[in-house]
């Protein structure tokens, strides 16, 4: 008996020693921690969630939790990029895994190397190895994610499919079997949003018409935009485009979705921070008051993302955001925010009890489907070339030109070091 509470005793100052300051176990953490992200409003309570944990567990510490509204983060990374080029970064920042990271930040050598902080909270080891790959370089490991999301999902509304007498679409061929009928009801067949939903559409048509390999190629410079399967994926998508509503570009995408839900529209191509919305902010069931399958013609195949959170150079209150850093790579944490926010966790050790049908679903999907990265999201591409490819969208979507399109892709994809 007192051998054993010896025994505790010892590995508990063992693990005082060993996890030391950043979790907050030597020293009472205290002053603010500014974390940075584009999750407010609708997109709130996931973080929140998180925000609420780190303050019972550092009540002296002030977070400020700086945010600016925009999805998939257009405003806030205009903002990020201004405040880390001025010396004024934020403590620790929302930043997409993959080279929005690694191609930008990291790059650019703005951020700090968070290895000592994995191995202190036993981080090494959790996150599927494709992850790894995609925060972590020769040089260091730069960020903890806190999930992972999948872009290439389909979204509808069962009872709404039932009234009309459709069926979600496997392929797109089945599509344009239905569309011109939904359109001929004043259905808008597939709703969409501002014009950075329109990359994110495009990559899902992108890898329906390309397949899972040549879409590999394209970032990896193997295959060339302007290359016939790249001129294909344009024209493709031109063919989507014209059964989409007109107001598109004056939408966000919770508008988008809402169309869906009130059934002035059949379908909606989004990530799962939809599952989110209708789920959390809706309170719509997953399987009746929303239904979902993966974009036509990638099944079996998941678009990832994952948002994660580095700790920049320069923070002002560093050991705090460490703290927030060992909490957002916890099980604890991950579990508490992922459940509302629609991902999955990063971590492989996730409990799934806490997840609903749609959670449980994708995390089943993401442990056999074949993974590829997100380009809307920051896996595939730097922000050099994200933001030209914003360019490249507008202007198609003006012209419809699909070698024009390809070809200027090309071109951007070569300034931008893409497949370097
Ligand atoms: C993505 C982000 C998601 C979600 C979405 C919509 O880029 O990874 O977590 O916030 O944008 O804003």
């Amino acid at each position: 008996m007192k051998k054993s509470f010896l025994n505790a005793c010892l590995a508990i100052t063992a693990a005082v020693l060993l996890i030391g300051p950043q979790a907050g176990l030597a020293e009472k953490l205290s002053g603010q921690l500014e974390i940075f992200s584009w999750w407010a409003g609708d997109e709130g309570p996931a973080l929140q969630a998180l925000v609420d944990m780190y303050t019972a567990q550092n009540p002296d510490v002030e977070v400020v939790n700086a945010t600016v509204t925009g999805g998939s983060g257009v405003n806030a990374k205009a903002v990020l990029k201004t405040r880390m080029l001025g010396g004024e970064p934020p403590d620790s920042f929302q930043v997409h895994a993959g080279q929005e990271l690694i191609g930008t930040w990291v790059k650019a050598d703005r951020m700090e190397d968070l290895t000592e902080l994995f191995k202190a909270h036993g981080l090494m080891n959790v996150f599927p190895e494709g992850l790894i790959k995609n925060i972590g370089t020769e040089d260091g490991i730069w960020s903890v994610p806190v999930n992972i999301h999948r872009s290439n999902v389909l979204w509808y509304a069962p009872e709404n499919l039932q009234k009309w007498g459709i069926k979600a679409p496997a392929t797109w061929d089945d599509f344009f079997a239905i569309a011109p009928k939904l359109k001929e009801k004043g259905i808008v067949p597939l709703a969409l949003a501002q014009n950075w939903t329109a990359n994110h559409l495009w990559e899902s048509v992108a890898l329906a018409s390309l397949g899972a390999d040549n879409w590999d190629a394209l970032w990896s410079g193997k295959l060339a935009f302007d290359s016939p399967e790249g001129i294909k994926a344009w024209e493709l998508f031109g063919k989507v485009l014209a059964f989409t509503n007109e107001d598109a570009s004056s939408l966000s995408w919770q508008q988008a979705t809402d169309m869906v839900v009130d059934g002035r529209a059949a379908f909606n191509i989004m990530g799962d921070w939809a599952a989110g919305y209708l789920n959390t902010t809706k309170k719509l069931q997953p399987g009746t008051g929303f239904g979902w399958s993966a974009s036509p013609d990638t099944s079996g195949q998941f678009i990832f993302l994952a948002d994660s959170f580095g700790l920049p150079k320069g923070s002002q209150n560093r050991d705090n955001a460490l703290a927030w850093l060992a909490l957002l790579g916890s099980q604890e944490g991950s579990d508490a925010f992922n459940p509302l926010k629609g991902s999955i966790s990063a971590r492989t050790d996730s409990d799934l009890s806490k997840y609903n049908d749609y959670g449980k679903s994708a995390a089943a999907d993401f442990g056999k489907d074949r993974i590829v990265g997100s380009l809307a999201h920051g896996v595939s591409a730097n922000e050099g070339f994200m933001n030209d490819f914003a360019s490249v969208m507008e202007m198609f979507l003006k012209t419809g030109k699909a070698d024009a399109a390809a070809n200027a892709a090309q071109q951007i994809a070569q300034k931008n070091g893409i497949g370097k």
